[in-house]
């Protein structure tokens, strides 16, 4: 029987593995168009909107290697905010064909809108 904290995390997952596998689409569906975020790449900066991360949807050619949320913890404020905290593990093979792992804690917050969880906000560490 699936709780309301495993489809918040199942969310969570569906949105990594858009990331992971350069599916705009999805990741589009799932984001409010005003998302904000703090992440590395925005280098202190807190951005809204979308164009800045379907520039790397756009770049394709990743290398998506394997996706692990790990020590997922959710927090609902009511019943239409949530808040997902874990650590995400990115083992991927490196330009000299060796495994290596990337680990960033990231929040992210989710808003039910018209009955539909919709993300709209996260923090996400540099590589720790
Ligand atoms: N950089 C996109 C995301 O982590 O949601």
């Amino acid at each position: 029987m699936s709780t309301p904290e495993d489809e918040l995390i199942d969310l969570t997952r569906q949105l990594l593995d858009a990331i992971a596998g350069g599916d705009w689409s999805t990741y589009d569906e799932i984001c409010d168009p005003t998302l904000s975020c703090f992440e590395p790449e925005a280098r202190g900066h807190l951005v809204q909107g979308m164009p800045f991360h379907q520039f790397y949807f756009d770049l394709g050619g990743n290398n998506p290697g394997q996706t692990t949320i790990a020590s997922p913890h959710v927090r609902f404020l009511g019943t239409e905010v949530a808040v997902v905290s874990y650590v995400r593990l990115v083992q991927q093979v490196n330009s000299a064909d060796q495994p290596e792992t990337y680990s960033f804690e990231e929040t992210r917050i989710w808003h039910r809108q018209e009955g539909r969880w919709q993300h709209v906000h996260f923090h996400r560490s540099a590589n720790t």
